[in-house]
């Protein structure tokens, strides 16, 4: 008898400690370059921000504010290129989270094509702690991509003949323009 209870008293002890931390993971939230650029900016690091700064995909966004983009933008869709979905899934991030508490205070959806377009959303791996270590910061989600087919395939999710303004993609080529590893030693 008092076994049984000392066994319910368990599962509901359990149920009650270990629910909820589920029931409170949240989906990660943007921070922005600002953020991940406070560590990834160093020469040791191997200056990433700065790589991203001097990139095309920094001005993602921007090119969505020129004439040339809103003429493609009107013929299509009958609408300014940064009010059009169809055009800011490619150039830019965070536009379409809805609640606010996902997007943090140095977020900007002007940085286009950002670190966490293709790191994804770093609210939960941005602190040292977790991403000085590999495990930890995929589980709080980091992307990261085993080989350069994988690489491939997230680059041609955008670069592709959806764009109206298509290019052929060549990988090795436009790959070499904006890789930014760490230094090895
Ligand atoms: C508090 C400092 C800090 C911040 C902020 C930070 N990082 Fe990091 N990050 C690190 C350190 C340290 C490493 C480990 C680097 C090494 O291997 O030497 C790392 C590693 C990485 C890696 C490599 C993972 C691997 O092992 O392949 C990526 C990718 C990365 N960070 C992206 C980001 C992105 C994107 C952001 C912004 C959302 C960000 N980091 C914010 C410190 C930081
Ligand atoms: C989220 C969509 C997206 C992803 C993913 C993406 N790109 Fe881009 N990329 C763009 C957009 C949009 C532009 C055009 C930016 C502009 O000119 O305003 C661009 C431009 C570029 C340019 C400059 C064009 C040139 O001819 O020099 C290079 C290089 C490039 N991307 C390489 C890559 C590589 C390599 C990958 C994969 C690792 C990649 N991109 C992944 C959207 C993306
Ligand atoms: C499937 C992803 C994708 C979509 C959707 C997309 N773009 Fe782009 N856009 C790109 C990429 C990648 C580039 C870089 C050049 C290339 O290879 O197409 C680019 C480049 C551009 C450029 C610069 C062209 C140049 O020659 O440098 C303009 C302007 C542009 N896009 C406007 C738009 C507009 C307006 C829309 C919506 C109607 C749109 N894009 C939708 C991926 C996309
Ligand atoms: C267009 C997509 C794209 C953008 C934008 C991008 N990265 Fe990366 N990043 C990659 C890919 C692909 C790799 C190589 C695969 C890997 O190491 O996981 C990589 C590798 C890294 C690494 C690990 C390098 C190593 O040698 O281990 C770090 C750190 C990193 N990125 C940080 C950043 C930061 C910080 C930004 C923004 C300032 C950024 N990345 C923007 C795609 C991108």
């Amino acid at each position: 008898m008092i076994r049984g209870v000392s066994i319910i008293l368990f599962i509901v002890i359990a149920i009650t400690y270990v629910v909820p931390t589920e029931i409170a993971a949240q989906p990660f939230g943007y921070e922005g370059t600002q953020v991940c650029g406070t560590c990834h900016k160093t020469e040791k690091q191997g200056l990433q921000l700065k790589i991203w700064q001097e990139s095309a995909h920094a001005n993602a966004y921007k090119t969505l504010q020129t004439p040339e983009a809103d003429k493609i933008a009107m013929a299509k869709y009958n609408q300014k290129a940064v009010d059009s979905p169809g055009c800011l899934k490619c150039h830019a991030s965070g536009y379409d989270v809805a609640d606010k508490k996902l997007i943090g205070a140095k977020f900007k959806v002007e940085d286009g094509v950002q670190c966490e377009t293709c790191h994804g959303p770093g609210s939960a791996y941005k602190t040292l702690k977790i991403m000085k270590s590999k495990e930890e910061s995929v589980k709080n989600g980091l992307v990261i991509w085993k080989n350069d087919t994988e690489i491939k395939t997230g680059c041609v999710k955008c670069h592709n003949p959806e764009s109206p303004t298509y290019k052929e993609f060549n990988f090795d080529k436009m790959w070499a323009k904006i890789t930014h590893p760490v230094p090895k030693g």
